[in-house]
């Protein structure tokens, strides 16, 4: 293949990846935007594999069965996977890149010749930066993918772990670090190469172990981001325009999507990339002495809706959890049917991903025109009558505005004690992610009408 076809075909496999993202950006063209996404990667693939395949010895029934193995071992994961489980898996997957870019930069030391950088010894001082960069960024997103697995997936607690003088502790190995970096590109010995391995390791835990549950979400983003540029500084040792350009895209819309949370969660964007914000606060949780609440029945809330003029849903977790998008949305085609206005509030980080509600209601068929970001529809609770909680906790909790010791404090959150009647559908009066109590349970305004989300949604659909 003529390396101007090669280029060529990276370009196209480039533009697909930005029209991907691009529809990507819009729950209406967002399957379009996949289809691109995969087209682009397909040819990618498929190019790389054409030049690569016959310099690397390897006979073509190697790679296919490589291919196999690794194409089957995703697509059953992938399949299996719940989509409430959807954040560590991400976090999963990142982690192969950190250690795919450790493992590529390893190759490039040893084998300078294959990659064309020189020879053992005397590899150029450019490719010697675009390795070490490598390396670190990819061992800090493999460590750090490792941790935020296992405090997503519950495998270790999902509290802050604060050590003292932890700030410090990471400035010295930072410096450290970019000590050993700027050693390895002059003596060019193993042991410097693979400090520089160890000490990001090390780097990679200790920025993730102080972050607490709540501030996870812009974590995933964060190495999402961190994954993209390690790819792209392999792509710099490796010679390879289409790894360089999809590093760069991963590695941009990553730390967007991070500012965009962090805006969000009113977090600094600053003090998330340096790692060890958040959770430092530890609040009330919600397992203390229990208040009165108001209960109420599935007919209870579908008298209270019916007989209103305007219901605003707002949906959380446990309404993927229970899967109830399809019953919730044949509930508002009866709400529609008796004349009621319904309009849904999302949350940025309502869920356990970015996005999570929009493809939940996007599934069963809710129409665009009805969901609302928080920003277009918190002035709105004033004027509502009914507001209909399914699932969904710590992104109505006003703690977030009233109280400066809870984790939360400065989130923004959906108004929702502002309206007229809270129906407030979970399952318990259980906290939900952050672990703190929620206020509003305990509102003259709230009827909490406690059970499953889809089979109580189902209830009072049919009581409409
Ligand atoms: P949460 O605060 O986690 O609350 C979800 C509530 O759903 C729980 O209190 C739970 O109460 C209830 N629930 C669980 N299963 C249920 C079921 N089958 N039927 C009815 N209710 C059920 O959810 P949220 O308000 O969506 O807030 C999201 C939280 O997750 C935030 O703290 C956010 O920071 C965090 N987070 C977000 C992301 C992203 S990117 N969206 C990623 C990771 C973490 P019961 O047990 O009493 O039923």
């Amino acid at each position: 293949m003529s390396s101007e076809l090669v280029a060529l075909l990276y370009l196209v496999a480039g533009v697909l990846f930005i029209l991907a993202l691009r529809g990507l950006s819009s729950p209406e063209t967002s399957r379009r935007g996949n289809y691109m996404g995969m087209a682009g990667m397909a040819i990618a693939v498929v190019t790389t594999l054409a030049v690569a395949a016959p310099q690397s010895g390897l006979s073509w029934a190697m790679i296919i069965c490589g291919i196999a193995i690794g194409g089957t071992i995703g697509a059953v994961i992938a399949r299996r996977i719940p989509m409430t489980a959807m954040p560590e898996l991400v976090a999963a997957f990142h982690s192969l890149v950190g250690m795919a870019a450790v493992l590529v930069a390893a190759a490039a030391y040893y084998a300078p010749e294959a990659f064309g950088i020189g020879a053992p010894g005397s590899i150029r001082v450019a490719s010697l930066v675009e390795m070490s960069l490598g390396a670190a960024i990819g061992a800090i997103t493999f460590t750090g993918s490792v941790i935020a697995f296992a405090k997503l997936s519950g495998r270790m607690s999902g509290a802050p772990i604060l050590l003292p003088a932890r700030h410090l502790i990471n400035i010295a190995l930072g410096i450290a670090l970019i000590a050993c970096i700027v050693l390895f590109c002059q003596e060019q010995t193993p042991f410097y190469f693979w400090a520089i391995v160890a000490l990001s390791l090390l780097l990679g835990v200790l920025i993730i172990v102080p972050i607490g549950g709540a501030d996870m979400p812009v974590v995933i983003s964060m190495l999402n981001s961190y994954s993209g540029w390690a790819a792209a500084g392999i792509g710099f040792t490796l010679g390879n325009t289409a790894l360089i350009v999809t590093g760069a895209l991963v590695g941009s819309s990553g730390a967007i999507l991070s500012y965009i949370m962090c805006k969000g969660m009113n977090r600094s964007f600053i003090s998330v990339i340096l790692g060890g914000f958040g959770g430092e606060t530890a609040g009330p949780s919600g397992d203390g002495e229990q208040k009165p609440v108001k209960l109420g029945s599935a007919e209870d809330a579908a008298f209270l809706m019916k007989n209103a003029e305007k219901v605003i849903i707002v949906p959380g977790y446990g309404m993927a959890v229970a899967q109830a998008q399809h019953a919730l949305r044949e509930m508002t085609d009866e709400l529609k049917e008796v004349g009621v206005e319904v309009k849904f509030a999302i949350h940025p980080v309502a869920g356990r991903m970015p996005g999570h509600m929009n493809v939940l209601l996007a599934e069963a068929n809710v129409p665009y025109d009805e969901v609302f970001e928080l920003e277009d529809i918190n002035s709105e609770f004033a004027q509502t009558d009914v507001v209909y909680i399914i699932g969904a906790n710590d992104v109505v909790n006003p703690a977030a505005e009233d109280d400066p010791t809870s984790p939360i404090y400065g989130m923004p959150v959906l108004q929702v004690w502002k309206s007229g009647t809270v129906l407030f559908n979970k399952r318990s009066l259980a906290s939900g992610y952050a672990g703190i109590d929620n206020p509003v349970f305990y509102k003259d305004n709230t009827m909490m009408v406690l059970g499953d989300a889809k089979k109580m949604t189902e209830e009072i659909a049919k009581s409409i």
